[in-house]
């Protein structure tokens, strides 16, 4: 089967910071590291590694280029990802020394995805298939709705957090991602708790507090491993990749989220956004204590 990810592509700016600057606050950071970033490409590349095939859909500018061959090193396949006329997306990323981030995003070309980008790898999908979004791009609620209508299994991440853009895809997800603070906010614009949704499946991520699994068979809570915190820049889009190339794979949930706690908490001890996502055999190896 094929993952087809709707997703950003970005230029990672990360910067070690000794703490993260405040308002009015002019700081010198430590540290600069550029890579390949992005919920969405983070998402591709921690699927690809864990043995999906996966197909990114989206957009860079003419200085994007070289994010697309990383995809492409990566096994991701790339022919639905466009070249349009706006700069490739960026993102300015804080670290500081726990691990904390905070994050600024100029979107550029991820929110110039053309149409016709989006619509022809939903006429080469086949039923089963796998449809995932987060929100850094165009159109990702009509794109998912189109999936859904042609049999293949919706996912949304709803990072970053926007309540009417999930509340506008909720009828045609079979599977909801997102974290706490999100599931609070979401509950509190809709007046619903995320159990009651009408989504098969929603995973709320909890940090240290694990992974709580909203589904068929009610509430099911799994402990997150614990690790020593350098940057979790990445962490919550390395969960989802793996948690859908799990499934993917035939994995029950409950094994798809264990396997995607371990890869998420090995992003958490790395430095680094996709360049950082830990392979399958990393994953496969990695003895964490509870
Ligand atoms: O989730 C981390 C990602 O958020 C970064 O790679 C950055 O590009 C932003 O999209
Ligand atoms: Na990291």
């Amino acid at each position: 089967m094929t993952l087809w990810n709707l997703g950003s592509i970005n230029a990672d700016f990360a910067y070690r910071v000794p703490r993260l600057p405040g308002p009015g606050e002019t700081l010198a950071a430590e540290s600069l590291t550029r890579g390949l970033g992005g919920k969405g490409a983070n998402l591709s590349v921690a699927a690809a590694r864990a043995a999906a095939r996966v197909a990114h859909v989206g957009a860079v500018g003419p200085d994007g280029r070289w994010a697309v061959e990383r995809l492409l090193e990566y096994g991701v396949d790339t022919r639905h990802i466009a070249e349009v006329g706006e700069v490739t997306g960026h993102a300015v990323i804080a670290v500081d020394p726990a691990g904390e981030n905070s994050i600024l995003i100029w979107p550029g070309a991820n929110v110039a995805i053309p149409d016709e980008t989006r619509d022809a790898p939903l006429a080469e999908a086949r039923v089963g298939d796998r449809a995932v979004a987060q929100n850094e791009t165009n159109g990702q609620g009509a794109w998912l709705a189109t999936a859904k209508r042609l049999g293949l299994h919706t996912a949304y991440v709803a990072a970053p957090f926007d309540a009417q853009a999930v509340g506008a895809v909720l009828d045609v997800l079979d599977l909801l991602i997102l974290n706490r603070v999100e599931a609070e906010q979401l509950e509190a614009a809709l007046g619903r708790r995320v159990a009651d949704l009408g989504v098969p499946d929603v995973l709320v991520t909890r940090g240290a507090d694990g992974v709580r699994w909203h589904g068929a068979e009610g509430v099911q809570d799994f402990a997150a491993p614990r690790v020593e915190a350098v940057d979790a820049t990445g962490a919550g889009d390395t969960f989802a990749g793996y948690l859908l190339a799990g499934l993917d794979r035939g994995l029950p949930m409950a094994q798809a989220i264990g396997q995607a706690q371990v890869a998420a908490a090995l992003m958490v001890t790395r430095p680094g956004t996709a360049d950082a996502i830990p392979d399958l055999k990393d994953v496969q190896d990695a003895r964490l204590g509870p």
